[in-house]
Formats: structure tokens, C-alpha cells, sequence
């Protein structure tokens, strides 16, 4: 199959598709790979290093769509992107249909097939191609939440670990699934007190297991978080309801009872935040500050460490993408279910329930695509 790699062009994307790691098993694989230049600069990645895994350069955008059967990247399509793309033509990426319906119909237009990341789904209900993003999401929020701590920055003035003869930083972790586990691992091993709450017992059972000693579990629930509010210095907000708005834990009459310089990083204020005070925020400006109390919300976290970001990524998609290279799109998913559940768009045809009922369009089922009949 002839592979693409675009350059992402959305605002301060720096990650990239696939690694010169990810071109050298397509072409163990026998593909041919179209990168365009310098599209992974951003994540450290020069022309020459793809060009020695086996990599094809091509100068233009236009020129890696026009070439590639199957497009690998990170970020949907933006607008320039739409009329580069052919009627058939396969995309595998984040898309998040259900929150733009501009993007859904210009890839029905474009009679596009569009495999997202976000909605491949193993039997267990996880999301393998999300989980990667909030690992790292995870792990930078005690970082972040160290910095904003700092004076200069407008925060208490505590250092996370404390030092011998001084007491640690508070740090309250409201949801303990994949980002707060990762962040209670960070702010634990920086030496802080860490409480995690969650409303799931056998989760805080599964974290009292293996976390470290300065790490405790509490149930969440109102009461038990306007106590912990108090004390802490350093908020992490990790909650999910899994396709709703995340809900307020804390809300903005608590804000008083918090230390002044205490910090919130609201991990999940890319599902409306379970901080109320807490609006998406970017890494050109990352915070604000009301009732004395700093607030970090960037919605995009991972974009800060391109590097990691986009190996943590390419980890998880690059199998996915192969099996696709291998078997063509249609006997991949035929063979994989997890597969099949990425696809949102078949030739211009949605099948994706959720995005579907966004935007009032016809749905078409998924296994009647599928038949070799339609092939
Ligand atoms: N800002 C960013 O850059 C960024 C990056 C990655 C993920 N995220 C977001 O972070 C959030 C968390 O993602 P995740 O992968 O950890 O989800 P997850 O499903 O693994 O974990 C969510 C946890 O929240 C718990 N929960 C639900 N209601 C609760 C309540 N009332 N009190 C306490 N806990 C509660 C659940 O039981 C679960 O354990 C999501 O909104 C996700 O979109 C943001």
C-alpha cells in the first residue's frame, strides 16, 4: 500500500503520524511511504532520519494526498486539507466527529473513509488509541501544578516534595482512571501526600494495592472533597463520564475555602472541566487566577511534549496502521472489532452511531459495508 504523512498544519501541532520507527515496519512490510518534509521536525525527527528508515520526501502537502492510498496523521483535517482529499481515500487519525459537524460533512463530501483513533474500543471498553494521551496528560499535570506552586507564578510557594524538617504539598486527585493514576504516581514520586478519589471501589481497592505509601484512597462524594479542598495545595482534576459532561465537583463557592495560591490543573476540561470555575486555556497563555486560586486548563496537554507525545501515540496506533497497510481496510476490520469501531465514514457514508445522531444524518450499518457484495 502507498502510505501518506502529512504535515500537521493545525495550530502548534508539532506531533506527527508516524516515526521514522513506524516507515522502517512498513517497508519490512513491503509499503512505500510518502512523508512530507520536515513533518516531523516538531517532534524531533529530521528528513534525513526518515529518509534513512525508507522513507519517500516529498515537498508539498498536495503531493503526499495525491500520492497516498492511506493517510496516517494525529490531528483531523482542517479546512486547506478538505480538497486535497480523494473520493475512497483512507484517513486513520483523531477526528472527534461528534464535536465539529463542519468536518463531518466535508469528509461525506469528500466521499472520504475516515478511521478514527478515538473510537477504536477493545472488549474491555477501553480506548487503546486515547489511552497514550492521557498517560502523558497524566504525568504533566504534577509537573504543572509544581511550576504554578511557585511564587514567581503566582502559587502558594510550596515545594511539591517539601524537605527534611518540612511538610510535603497536599495534592487531591479527583478521578483515579488512567490520568489520575498517572499523576498520583508523579506527585508521589516527588515526594508529595497524595489523595486520590474516585466513585468506583473497585478501582481505589485496585489503587490501594499498588500505589506507594504517601498515596490514599477516598471515596467521592461531596462532603468527603469539601474537606480535602481545604487542605489541599495542588487540585488535579481527572474525572470521566464517559461520553458526558464531566460534573462539577468543585464549585465555585469552594474556591474560598481553599488556600490563596493553591492550583487546579483540570486534566478533563476538555469535556467541559470538574472544576465549574475552569475554561479551556492554551500553552501560549495556560492559566488564570480567581479567588487567589491558580487555574491550569489547557485542553491539549500533550502538545507541550511533542516528543513523547508522538512515540506514546505511534506505539499504539502503528499496529493498527500496519494491520491496515496489510490487509486493506475492509478485511482489517473485518478481522479486528476493535478496528472496526474506529470507523466513523465509509466512502462518504456515515456508520458510526454516535456521530450519526450529532448531526440528524442517515446512519448506514457498518456490516453491510463490510459484505464483499459492496466491495
Ligand atoms: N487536557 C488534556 O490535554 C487531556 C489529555 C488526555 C485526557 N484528558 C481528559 O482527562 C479526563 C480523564 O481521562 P481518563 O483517561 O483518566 O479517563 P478514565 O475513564 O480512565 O478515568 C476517569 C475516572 O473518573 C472516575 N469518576 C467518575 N465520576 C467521578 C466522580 N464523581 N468523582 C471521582 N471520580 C469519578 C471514574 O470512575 C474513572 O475512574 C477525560 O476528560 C479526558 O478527555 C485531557
Amino acid at each position: 500500500m502507498i502510505i501518506g504523512v502529512p504535515k500537521e498544519i493545525k495550530n502548534n501541532e508539532n506531533r506527527v503520524g508516524v516515526t521514522p520507527a513506524g516507515v522502517a515496519e512498513f517497508r519490512k512490510a513491503g509499503h512505500t511511504v510518502y512523508v512530507q518534509a520536515s513533518a516531523g521536525e516538531g517532534s524531533g525527527f529530521s528528513d534525513a532520519d526518515y529518509e534513512q528508515a525508507g522513507a519517500l520526501m516529498l515537498p508539498t502537502i498536495a503531493e503526499v494526498y495525491g500520492q497516498a492510498e492511506m493517510i496516517v496523521k494525529v490531528k483531523e483535517p482542517i479546512q486547506e486539507e478538505y480538497q486535497l482529499i480523494r473520493e475512497g481515500q483512507l484517513l486513520f487519525t483523531y477526528f472527534h466527529f461528534a464535536s465539529s459537524e463542519e468536518l463531518t460533512h466535508a469528509m461525506i463530501e469528500r466521499k472520504a473513509t475516515c478511521l478514527a483513533y478515538e473510537t477504536v474500543e477493545l472488549p474491555n471498553r477501553s480506548l487503546p488509541l486515547l489511552v497514550p494521551m492521557s498517560e502523558v496528560a497524566g504525568r504533566m499535570a504534577p509537573q504543572e501544578g509544581a511550576k504554578y506552586l511557585e511564587k514567581p507564578l503566582k502559587g502558594r510557594g510550596i515545594l511539591l516534595g517539601g524537605v527534611p524538617g518540612v511538610r510535603p504539598a497536599n495534592v487531591l486527585i479527583l478521578g483515579g482512571g488512567v490520568v489520575g493514576t498517572n499523576a498520583a504516581k508523579v506527585a508521589a514520586g516527588f515526594g508529595a501526600q497524595v489523595t486520590i478519589m474516585d466513585i468506583s471501589l473497585n478501582r481505589l481497592r485496585e489503587l490501594d494495592d499498588i500505589m506507594p505509601k504517601n498515596v490514599v484512597t477516598q471515596y467521592s462524594n461531596d462532603y468527603n472533597i469539601r474537606a480535602a479542598i481545604k487542605e489541599a495545595d495542588l487540585i488535579i482534576g481527572a474525572v470521566l463520564i464517559p461520553g458526558a459532561k464531566a460534573p462539577h465537583l468543585v464549585t465555585r463557592d469552594m474556591l474560598k475555602d481553599m488556600k490563596p495560591g493553591a492550583v487546579v490543573v483540570d486534566v478533563a476540561v476538555d469535556q467541559g472541566g470538574c472544576i465549574e470555575t475552569c475554561t479551556p486555556t492554551t500553552h501560549e497563555n495556560p492559566t488564570f487566577i480567581i479567588d487567589d486560586v491558580v487555574h491550569y486548563c489547557v485542553a491539549n496537554m500533550p502538545g507541550a511534549v511533542p516528543y513523547t507525545s508522538t512515540l506514546a501515540l505511534t506505539n499504539a496506533t502503528l499496529p493498527y496502521a500496519v494491520k491496515l497497510a496489510n490487509l486493506g481496510w475492509r478485511e482489517a476490520c473485518l478481522r479486528d472489532a476493535s478496528l472496526r469501531l474506529g470507523l466513523n465514514v465509509v466512502n462518504g457514508e456515515v456508520v458510526y452511531k454516535g456521530v450519526a445522531e450529532a448531526w440528524g444524518l442517515p446512519l448506514t450499518n457498518v456490516s453491510k459495508i463490510l459484505e464483499p457484495a459492496h466491495a
